[in-house]
């Protein structure tokens, strides 16, 4: 189910543009689409590069019953919905990456920035924004601070609104999914897919810098890591994993 959508041309931040409506819009589905933003945020206060009528960028409005932790898995559950829209298009190869980004190749594909606008004694309200590359010029990569992946390299004859239209259904099935049973029944389709899965990877960020293998998520979404210490959950946070 979804109760608006919106079409935008240009745009600050499709997030920022669903942040703004959210107090007149409780309860409901609300999602928009941009050709352009010119303030794309990504996480840790980064830009998140998005010119003109390449990419996708699309935001939804969504409530969840419960306080903040109930929320506890979406940013995972929001990449997974990225991973099937992807194999339902035909293409391979895609892996997740904890907490929440969609790599192909080593590179990232997708980014996924999670905002809360409000909680209430019953529930809380959400903008999950998603910002999918399909194509970049080299002078608009300029910017990115990190490797990339483009879907077009990976699959040239795509039809960006056909990419747009199963992104978006995938993410109100996952919605759907997250609101009746939480993160828990995709544990093990994460790991099967997570890049990293029993391998080794450094932990950057939060209190102190780890190593370890990953063996997994539980059902908050947290990452299982076997260390010399023991076995280690890591919440979401601030925090990145590399290759160790
Ligand atoms: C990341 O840093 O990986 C998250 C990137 C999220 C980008 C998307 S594009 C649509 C939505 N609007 C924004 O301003 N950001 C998100």
């Amino acid at each position: 189910r979804l109760d608006i959508l919106d079409l935008l041309l240009d745009v600050d931040s499709t997030n920022t543009y669903l942040f703004k409506r959210a107090g007149d819009h409780m309860g409901k589905r609300y999602a928009v689409l941009a050709e352009k933003q010119v303030a794309g945020r990504g996480r840790r206060g980064r830009q998140w590069v998005s010119p003109f009528g390449k990419n996708i960028y699309l935001s939804l409005l969504a409530s969840f019953s419960g306080g903040i932790s109930s929320l506890e898995g979406l940013s995972l559950m929001t990449a997974i919905a990225v991973e099937r829209a992807l194999v339902r298009l035909g293409i391979e190869g895609a892996g997740l990456k904890w907490p929440n980004d969609v790599y192909a190749g080593g590179k990232k594909l997708a980014g996924i920035l999670l905002e809360v606008t409000g909680e209430y004694s019953s529930h809380c309200q959400v903008v999950i924004g998603i910002g999918l590359n399909l194509s970049l010029s080299e002078e608009d990569a300029r910017d990115i601070e990190q490797p990339w992946a483009e879907l077009r390299s990976l699959k040239p004859d795509l039809s960006r609104n056909e990419v747009a239209g199963i992104l978006l259904d995938e993410l109100l099935q996952a919605v759907d999914s997250f609101q009746k049973e939480g993160f828990a029944p995709w544990q093990q389709y994460w790991s099967e897919r997570d890049i990293f899965h029993h391998k080794e990877v450094r932990i950057i960020g939060g209190h102190h810098e780890r190593l370890g293998v990953v063996k997994g998520v539980n059902r908050k979404g947290e990452l299982l890591l076997q260390t010399e210490r023991g076995m280690e959950t890591i919440n979401a946070g601030e925090i990145s994993v590399r290759p160790a």
